[in-house]
């Protein structure tokens, strides 16, 4: 049974795989050739093609790009055809198949800077190379071109803790590549952890008492984006730690009310109240346990060994 949807799924992609080969032959190509970008400028004002005339394409020479066609047609294919007939249909155009504008830019992006963007999720999700890039008018804003599809990634960054990205200090792409196929198009080969390494490297240690979830992933307890706790914390502390750790059994300890204490030789009454140990132990972990990514001095306490965190 198995093995006949198997089949089924490869006669389906065969004919999938013909069909979008045949749409890339819409243009008819037999007696087409190429007439030079000088021509197309006859009929185009130089003035309706955006900043194209100063753009990057519009210089490159054909040896630089292994011999391929370079200027207008380079990306828009051989022109004779349409120029006789001035008919806008014996042109390719970017609007028509949306299927297009990435093998088409692919031709020579495949060897300059993108080898894996076949392998993306973008790819895989059929997003253009043109929803990101404005080609004839170059209104590249990387944040706003992420936004259009990824509101909710970037709203994260409104909240009160975030990284300085509406600050322009970083863009979205400080810490993704949106053509790799790494996970989360991050820009790191290695652990997500490598990432934050390379701004944040007074976290990397290596430390001589080490905080497991530190090492093995930043994000179990920080938001990347943003958060509404500090210092961007997935929650707030105690809660944070309580995900994995117990309250110290002195966080139930209650005084006796009555409990004086005696300083200097003058009894006083307890400066705490009865609930010191509760609200000492179940706010801020980390005021006594300081050194929470990592430290190379042992706690002051020994009984743990020196592994407390503490400083
Ligand atoms: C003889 C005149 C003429 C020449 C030469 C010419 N075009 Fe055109 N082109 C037109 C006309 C007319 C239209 C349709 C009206 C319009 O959209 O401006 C058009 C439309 C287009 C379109 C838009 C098609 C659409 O569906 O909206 C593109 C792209 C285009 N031309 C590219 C080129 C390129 C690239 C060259 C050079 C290889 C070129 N043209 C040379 C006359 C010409
Ligand atoms: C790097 C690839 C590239 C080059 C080079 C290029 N174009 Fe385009 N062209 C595009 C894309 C992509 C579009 C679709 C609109 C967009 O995304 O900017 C387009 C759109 C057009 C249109 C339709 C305009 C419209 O308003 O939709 C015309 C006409 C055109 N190009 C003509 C030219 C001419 C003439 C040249 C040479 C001077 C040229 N193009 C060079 C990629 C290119
Ligand atoms: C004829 C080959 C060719 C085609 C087709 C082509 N490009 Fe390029 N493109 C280049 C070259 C060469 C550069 C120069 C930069 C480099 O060496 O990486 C470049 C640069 C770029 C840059 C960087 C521009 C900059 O200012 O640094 C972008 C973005 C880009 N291309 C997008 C596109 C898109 C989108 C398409 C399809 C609509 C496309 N290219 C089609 C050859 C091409
Ligand atoms: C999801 C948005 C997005 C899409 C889709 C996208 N790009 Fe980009 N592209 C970017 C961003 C953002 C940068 C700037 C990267 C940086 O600064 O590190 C960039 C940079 C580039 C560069 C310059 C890279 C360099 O090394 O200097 C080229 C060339 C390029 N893109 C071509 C393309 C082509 C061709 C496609 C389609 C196959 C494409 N891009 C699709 C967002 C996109
Ligand atoms: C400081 C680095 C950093 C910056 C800047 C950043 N991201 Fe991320 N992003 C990450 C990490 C790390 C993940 C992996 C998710 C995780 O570990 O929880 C991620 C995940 C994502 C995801 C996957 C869905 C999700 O939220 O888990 C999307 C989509 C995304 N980011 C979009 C964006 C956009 C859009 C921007 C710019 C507005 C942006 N990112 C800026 C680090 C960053
Ligand atoms: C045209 C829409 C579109 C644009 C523009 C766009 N994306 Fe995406 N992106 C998608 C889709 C669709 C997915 C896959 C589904 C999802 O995770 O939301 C995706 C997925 C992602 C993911 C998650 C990958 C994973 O492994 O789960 C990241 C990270 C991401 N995009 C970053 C970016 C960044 C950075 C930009 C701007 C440079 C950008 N995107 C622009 C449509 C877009
Ligand atoms: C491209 C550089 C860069 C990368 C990569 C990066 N950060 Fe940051 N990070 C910054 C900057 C800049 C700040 C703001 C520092 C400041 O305001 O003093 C910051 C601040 C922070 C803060 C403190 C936020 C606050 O509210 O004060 C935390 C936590 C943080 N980053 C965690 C991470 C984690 C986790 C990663 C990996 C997913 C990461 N960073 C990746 C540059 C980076
Ligand atoms: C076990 C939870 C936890 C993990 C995992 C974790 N952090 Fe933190 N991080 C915290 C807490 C709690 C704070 C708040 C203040 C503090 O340092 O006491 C913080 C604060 C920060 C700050 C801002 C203050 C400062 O010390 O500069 C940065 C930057 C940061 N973390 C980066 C990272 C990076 C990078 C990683 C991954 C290598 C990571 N964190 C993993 C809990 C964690
Ligand atoms: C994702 C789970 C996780 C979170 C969240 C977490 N820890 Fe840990 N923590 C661990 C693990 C695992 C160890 C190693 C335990 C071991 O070696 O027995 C550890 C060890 C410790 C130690 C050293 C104790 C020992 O016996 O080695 C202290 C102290 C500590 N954590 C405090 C904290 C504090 C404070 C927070 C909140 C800011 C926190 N942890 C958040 C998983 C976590
Ligand atoms: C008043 C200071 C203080 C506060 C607040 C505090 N701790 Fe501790 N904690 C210590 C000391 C000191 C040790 C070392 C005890 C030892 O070495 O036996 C310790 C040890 C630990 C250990 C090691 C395991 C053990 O029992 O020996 C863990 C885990 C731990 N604390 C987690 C937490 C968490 C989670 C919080 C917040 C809910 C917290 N601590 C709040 C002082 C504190």
């Amino acid at each position: 049974m198995r093995f006949q949807w198997k089949s089924l799924f490869l006669v389906v992609s065969a004919v999938l795989l013909v069909a979008a080969v045949a749409t890339a032959e819409d243009v008819p190509m037999a007696d087409n050739a190429y007439i030079g970008s000088e021509a197309c400028l006859d009929c185009h004002d130089v003035a309706d093609l955006g900043t194209m005339e100063h753009d990057i394409h519009m210089q490159i020479q054909s040896f630089e790009v292994q011999g391929r066609e370079v200027g207008c047609e380079g990306c828009h294919g051989p022109g004779k055809l349409h120029m006789e007939e001035s008919d806008p249909e014996l042109i390719r155009t970017f609007a028509k198949d949306a299927d297009y504008s990435d093998s088409v830019c692919m031709t020579c992006h495949a060897t300059k800077n993108l080898p894996e963007w076949d392998a993306s999720i973008h790819a895989l999700e059929a997003v253009q190379c043109t929803d990101c890039h404005g080609v004839h008018e170059r209104t590249f804003k990387p944040n706003e071109a992420c936004t259009a599809c990824h509101a909710d990634s970037r709203a994260a960054f409104e909240l009160p803790s975030h990284h300085p990205l509406r600050e322009g200090k970083m863009d979205c792409s400080s810490c993704h590549d949106p053509h790799s196929a790494t996970e989360f198009m991050l820009k790191t080969r290695m652990r997500k952890a490598d990432l934050c390494y390379t701004c944040h490297q007074d976290k990397e240690g290596p430390f001589m008492f080490e905080h497991p979830p530190v090492q093995e992933d930043c994000s179990l307890c920080h938001n990347p984006h943003g958060s509404v706790a500090n210092n961007l914390l997935t929650a707030n502390e105690p809660t944070l730690c309580l995900q994995c750790h117990d309250f110290h059994f002195h966080a139930g300890y209650r005084a006796s009310d009555s409990h004086e204490v005696e300083i200097g030789g003058i009894e006083r009454e307890n400066p705490f109240g009865s609930e010191g140990f509760q609200i000492a132990y179940t706010t801020n972990c980390t005021q006594c346990h300081s050194r929470i990514h990592g430290s190379d001095t042992p706690s002051q306490t020994t009984t743990n060994w020196g592994k407390g965190l503490t400083q």
